[in-house]
This record gives C-alpha cells, sequence and structure tokens, in this order.
C-alpha cells in the first residue's frame, strides 16, 4: 500500500492573524493536489481564523504546541480540547526549537502525544541530530532514542496513524539541506525503529516527513525516496513556492 504524502508547512512565529488569512488566501489556489494531505501548522492566535479562511478546501490546520494537561492553572499553555473545538487537525510536537529554546524534553513530548491522540489529534513528532551528533556518528542512536521515548505507551494502532518528522537541526533555517540520500538514509532507519517497537505493518503505514530547508527547487527529489512521505517546511511555507512543493509531482 502505497503511503499518501502530507506536506506541512511551519510558519513558527510569523504572521499576526490578519497576515495569516491574507496568506491563506494567496496559497488557498496554489496547495490543489488531490495526491497529497496539505496542512498549515500555525501560531496559537492565527488558528481560529485560519481554520475559517480554510473552510470547503483541501488544508487542514495544525497548532504548533500543545500543552498535555486538560485545563487548569497553566498560565499561557493551550489545552487539547481547545483546540479540537477551533477545528485543528494536527500538532507539531517536539520541534527542535521547542526542544532547544523551551527546554522540552522527550517525556514530555511523549505525555503531549499521549494526550493528542486521546483528543483525536494527530501529532506530528519530529526528531532530527545536532550538526555535533551527526559528526560524533551518533546521529541514529540519538534519534532512536527521541522515537522510542516520545511513542512510550502508544499502541501500534495508534502509531499507524501519526507522522513523525525527521529535522536535522542542522538543516533546519540553514539553507542547507540534507542530501536526498542523508535524508533517506535517517527516514529508513526511523521506519526500521519502528518495526523494532511494533510490527513491520505498523512500519509500513507510519508517514514520515523530512524538514529542513525543503524548497520549490529539492522537494521534487527529497520526496520521490522510498521512506519519504512528504515535508515539513518552515521558511518556504510563508510564500508561493509552497505551491510549488505541495505540487512537486504535477
Ligand atoms: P526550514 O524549517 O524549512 O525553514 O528549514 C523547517 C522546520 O523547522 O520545520
Amino acid at each position: 500500500m502505497a503511503r499518501r504524502k502530507i506536506i506541512a508547512g511551519n510558519w513558527k512565529m510569523n504572521m499576526t492573524p490578519s497576515e495569516a488569512v491574507a496568506l491563506v488566501e494567496t496559497l488557498k489556489p496554489l496547495v490543489q493536489n488531490e495526491d497529497v494531505d496539505v496542512v498549515f501548522g500555525v501560531p496559537a492566535i492565527d488558528i481560529v481564523p485560519v481554520v475559517e479562511a480554510c473552510k470547503g478546501t483541501n488544508i487542514a490546520v495544525a497548532a504548533e504546541n500543545m500543552y498535555f494537561e486538560e485545563s487548569g492553572a497553566y498560565t499561557g499553555e493551550i489545552a487539547p480540547k481547545m483546540l479540537v473545538d477551533a477545528g485543528v487537525k494536527y500538532v507539531i510536537l517536539g520541534h527542535s526549537e521547542r526542544r532547544d529554546y523551551f527546554k522540552e524534553t522527550d517525556a514530555d513530548i511523549n505525555k503531549k502525544v499521549l494526550k493528542a491522540i486521546e483528543h483525536g489529534i494527530t501529532p506530528i513528532m519530529c526528531c532530527g541530530e545536532s550538526l555535533e551528533q551527526r559528526e560524533q556518528g551518533i546521529t541514529m542512536d540519538f534519534i532512536r532514542q527521541q522515537v522510542k521515548i516520545g511513542l512510550q505507551n502508544v499502541t501500534a494502532d495508534q502509531a499507524k496513524n501519526l507522522v513523525i518528522a525527521y529535522e536535522p537541526i542542522w538543516a533546519i533555517g540553514t539553507g542547507k539541506t540534507a542530501t536526498s540520500q542523508q535524508a533517506e538514509e535517517v527516514c529508513k532507519g526511523i521506519r526500521q525503529c519502528i518495526a523494532e517497537i511494533y510490527d513491520d505493518a505498523t512500519a509500513a503505514e507510519i508517514r514520515i516527513q523530512y524538514g529542513g530547508s525543503v524548497n520549490a527547487g529539492n522537494a521534487a527529489e527529497l520526496f520521490a525516496m522510498e521512506d519519504i512521505d512528504g515535508g515539513l517546511v518552515g521558511g518556504a511555507s510563508l510564500k508561493p513556492d509552497f505551491g510549488k512543493i505541495v505540487c512537486y509531482n504535477k
């Protein structure tokens, strides 16, 4: 069974609510591709207007973060049921910027993954090594740990529907993309890790994205790799070029 590609934008901390709606209007006609699941990951304050602007289109909306508690005294955090009520379908969890600047641990990310699943939100769980780790030759050891802890207590049935984003930190926002071979090697390694935790059927279904300086020029080659099921796109998701990335096979 061929896995359906999933191409998600990660807007990060960009776009005011009114800018966000204008960007959706620009991108809407450009991201029509019936072969691909299209997702816009947007800042929390943009979620409501972006969901509204995406009504009746092929675009699903993702949050960029979420807390793992139901509700209560967690000033500044966003609860899963708030996202569900607002029409969010996916949530980006464990992005390297959140791990680095906001000290999120694999254990925190695991709690968030479990909570998102409980509420019917699909996690896009991020992993990826630093340049130092790559140079030390411990890329796969590090990523296996992130994936194994991130997926603790997630059942095979639940894992099948998840999305994992492999994003080498050295390739994020640097214009320095991993080669398609480098990206494929790690995505294949992640799939093997899933097969070890669960089974081959689960590994065959889970979707694994590549992220890190994906652009209109390199998307087709990356997405043609056997174990790369689409991309998580930062900078280029804010531009009309995102349409070319989504329509990489046209
Ligand atoms: P980039 O970001 O495409 O700007 O490198 C990717 C990401 O951080 O998800």
